[in-house]
C-alpha cells in the first residue's frame, strides 16, 4: 500500500484551475480553517471520518488549497488498497520531497529513515527509531514555516507506515505540524481509540443536495430529480453519479426510470465489497428484501426457504447492509444504494430464481405476482404478459399511469406474437398520451407498434394516441376524426360501456368535435 504524492507545484496549478466551491461545507470548512490556525501556533491533528463518496477526499483537496494560501507547506499522501502490504510504502511518499532536511537529522535518524525509506540498505532499523526520526525531520521541515501532512485513505496505508504515523500525531504539540487524515467510519486506524480529535463528515442538507444536482443536472425533469435527492439521501457521489448512469432519455423522463436506479462503477464499489463477503445464503436473502422492496420480512423469509445454510440475514445486519425497524418490524437497507449494489452483484439466473420464489408469496396480489414473473421470464411468454396487461388496467384504475405504461411495455416484450405486440404497445402510447401527457414517448411507442402492425390505426388504442398526437401537432381535424371514426367501425360489437379503451375514444372524439365547430362532425 502505497501513497500517492501530490507535488506541490503541480497541485498549485491544478487547483488554480479548479472551481473550490463545495456545495453545502462551510460548517466543515470552518473546522478545517481552525484546525490550520491551530497548525501554525503549535501543531495538531484531525481525522476526518464519514461515509464512502460523502466527501472527505473533497474537503482535504479544500484543506490543501487553504493551507497553501495561508502559507503552510503541503505533503500529500493516500493509502492504496493494493498496496497496503509494502512496508514504509506510505511514509516514503510522505517523506519522499524532504531530502534535504533529511540530511540535518542525526546520524542514526538519518540511517534509519533512509532505510525505512529504501534509500540504502542494512538490517531492518527499530520500529521507535524510524518514527522519531520521522518526527524529527518534519518538525525540521517546519522550522521556517508551518507544515501539514494530509494522508487520504488512511486505512489502506501500509501497517508500518500507520504505526509511525499515529506515534507522530500524537506529539505534534509545539512543532508547527499539522496531520489531516481522512478514513470511512468503521475503518481500523491508526487513529481509532487513541483520543485523537475527529470529526464527522455528514451527508449534504437537503438545500445543498439539491443545488449540487440543478447545478451539474439541470437537464433533469422534476420526477427523476426527485428521485435522484432521494436515493442519494445527500450523499455528493451518489447525487453526482445517479444522474450521469442514466440515459438521456431517462433524464429528461422519455424513457421510464427503473426501479432501481444503476450504479456507476465507482458508486458500486462503495458497496460491493461488503455484500460481496456475506455467506451465500445471506446474500440471496438479501437479493430477495432488494427484490420484495416493501421490507416485508415474512414473505423475505418464506421466498429465501429452504437455504442450505441457516446464516439468515444477521451477517447482513451485521455487515450494517441492513436493520430491522423497531416501530414497524419492517427490513430496511441502510442506504437505498445498498439494494442497487445487491441486485448489481447478482447474477441474471439467481435474480430468476428469487423472482419466481417471490411470485410464489404473492398469490394474492396478482400485480405482484405478475411483476416477479416478468423478470423471472427468460423469453416471451404470453400467460405472463395477459398477466401483466390486466395488471396494467388494474394500476391505471387506480391512477398510476405510470407504472401502467411500464407494464405494458414489458408485456408488450413478453408476447410472443408479432400483432399482440403491437396492440400492447398502442395501448401504452395511448395511456402516455391522455394520462401522463408524455407526448414524445408516445409518439415514439406509437411508431414501434406501426413497424410490426401498418393498419394499426384500427385500434381504439392507437386511434386515440394518434389523435391526441395530431391534436397537438397542428393535425388536420378532419384526419384525426377520420382516423377516430374507422377505428369505431372496426371495433366488436356489443360495445362494452366499461371499456377504458372505448372511454378514452369517446372524451377523444368529443374534444375533436369541439374542436371542429362544425355541426356534420
Ligand atoms: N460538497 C461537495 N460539493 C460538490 N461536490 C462534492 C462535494 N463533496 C464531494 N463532492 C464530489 O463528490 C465526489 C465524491 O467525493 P469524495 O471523493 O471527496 O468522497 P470521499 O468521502 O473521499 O469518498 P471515499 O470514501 O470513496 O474516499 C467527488 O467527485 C467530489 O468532487
Ligand atoms: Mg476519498
Amino acid at each position: 500500500m502505497t501513497a500517492v504524492l501530490v507535488d506541490d507545484t503541480l497541485e498549485t496549478r491544478r487547483l488554480a484551475c479548479q472551481p473550490t466551491a463545495l456545495a453545502g461545507r462551510d460548517g466543515d470548512l470552518r473546522i478545517i480553517r481552525a484546525f490550520l490556525d491551530r497548525v501554525s501556533v503549535g501543531g495538531a491533528a484531525l481525522l476526518m471520518t464519514g461515509d464512502p463518496g460523502v466527501g472527505k477526499s473533497a474537503l482535504l483537496d479544500a484543506a490543501h488549497e487553504m493551507a497553501m494560501i495561508a502559507g503552510v507547506r503541503v505533503l500529500r499522501a493516500a493509502g492504496v488498497q493494493f498496496e497496503a502490504d509494502v512496508s514504509f510504502s506510505g511514509l516514503n511518499q510522505v517523506l519522499l520531497p524532504l531530502g534535504q532536511e533529511l540530511v540535518q537529522l542525526s546520524t542514526t535518524h538519518e540511517n534509519a529513515l533512509k532505510m525505512a525509506l529504501g534509500l540504502s540498505v542494512g538490517p531492518p532499523p527499530d520500529r521507535l527509531v524510524v518514527s522519531n526520526a520521522a518526527l524529527a525531520v518534519l518538525r525540521q521541515a517546519a522550522a521556517d514555516r508551518p507544515l501539514l501532512v494530509i494522508l487520504d485513505d488512511l486505512p489502506w496505508l501500509d501497517q508500518a507506515s500507520s504505526l509511525v504515523v499515529g506515534f507522530v500525531a500524537r506529539r505534534l504539540a509545539g512543532c508547527r505540524v499539522g496531520l489531516l487524515a481522512a478514513s470511512r467510519t468503521g475503518a481500523a486506524t491508526i487513529f481509532g481509540g487513541s483520543g485523537l480529535p475527529q470529526h464527522d463528515v455528514r451527508p449534504l442538507g437537503s438545500e445543498a443536495a439539491a443545488d449540487l444536482v440543478d447545478a451539474r443536472f439541470p437537464e433533469l425533469a422534476p420526477g427523476v430529480r426527485q428521485r435522484i435527492l432521494t436515493e442519494a439521501q445527500g450523499n455528493p457521489l451518489a447525487l453526482l453519479e445517479l444522474p450521469a448512469a442514466l440515459s438521456d432519455l431517462q433524464r429528461c423522463a422519455v424513457a421510464a426510470l427503473p426501479a432501481i436506479l444503476p450504479l456507476s462503477r465507482r458508486l458500486g464499489a462503495l458497496f460491493t465489497s461488503r455484500v460481496s463477503d456475506l455467506p451465500a445464503a445471506s446474500r440471496y436473502l438479501l437479493m430477495l428484501a432488494a427484490l420484495e422492496g416493501t421490507g416485508d420480512l415474512a414473505v423475505v423469509q418464506a421466498a429465501g426457504a429452504g437455504q442450505r445454510e441457516a446464516d439468515g440475514l444477521a451477517p447482513a445486519e451485521q455487515a450494517g447492509l441492513v436493520h430491522v425497524e423497531e416501530d414497524t418490524g419492517r427490513l430496511a437497507f441502510c442506504h437505498p444504494l445498498i439494494r442497487s449494489a445487491v441486485l448489481q452483484l447478482s447474477v441474471n439466473e439467481e435474480l430468476r430464481r428469487a423472482h419466481r420464489a417471490l411470485a410464489a408469496q404473492f398469490g394474492d396480489q396478482p400485480e405482484r405476482r405478475a411483476w416477479h414473473l416478468a423478470s423471472a421470464a427468460l423469453g416471451p411468454d404470453e400467460e405472463v404478459a395477459g398477466l401483466l396487461t390486466r395488471a396494467a388496467r388494474n394500476m391505471l384504475r387506480r391512477g398510476d399511469a405510470a407504472d401502467a405504461v411500464a407494464a405494458l411495455l414489458r408485456s408488450a416484450q413478453l408476447s410472443p406474437r408479432s400483432g399482440d405486440r403491437s396492440l400492447r404497445l398502442a395501448e401504452a402510447a395511448c395511456v402516455s398520451a391522455t394520462v401522463t401527457g408524455e407526448l414524445p414517448q408516445a409518439r415514439q411507442l406509437l411508431a414501434d407498434a406501426r413497424q410490426a402492425m401498418p393498419d394499426l390505426d384500427r385500434s381504439l388504442h392507437a386511434s386515440v394516441a394518434s389523435a391526441h398526437l395530431l391534436l397537438n401537432s397542428d393535425g388536420d381535424i378532419n384526419a384525426v376524426y377520420g382516423r377516430l371514426v374507422s377505428a369505431i367501425r372496426e371495433t366488436a360489437r356489443p360495445y362494452d360501456a366499461s371499456d377504458p379503451a372505448l372511454m378514452a375514444w369517446l372524451h377523444t372524439m368529443l374534444t375533436v368535435c369541439s374542436f371542429g365547430e362544425r355541426p356534420e362532425l
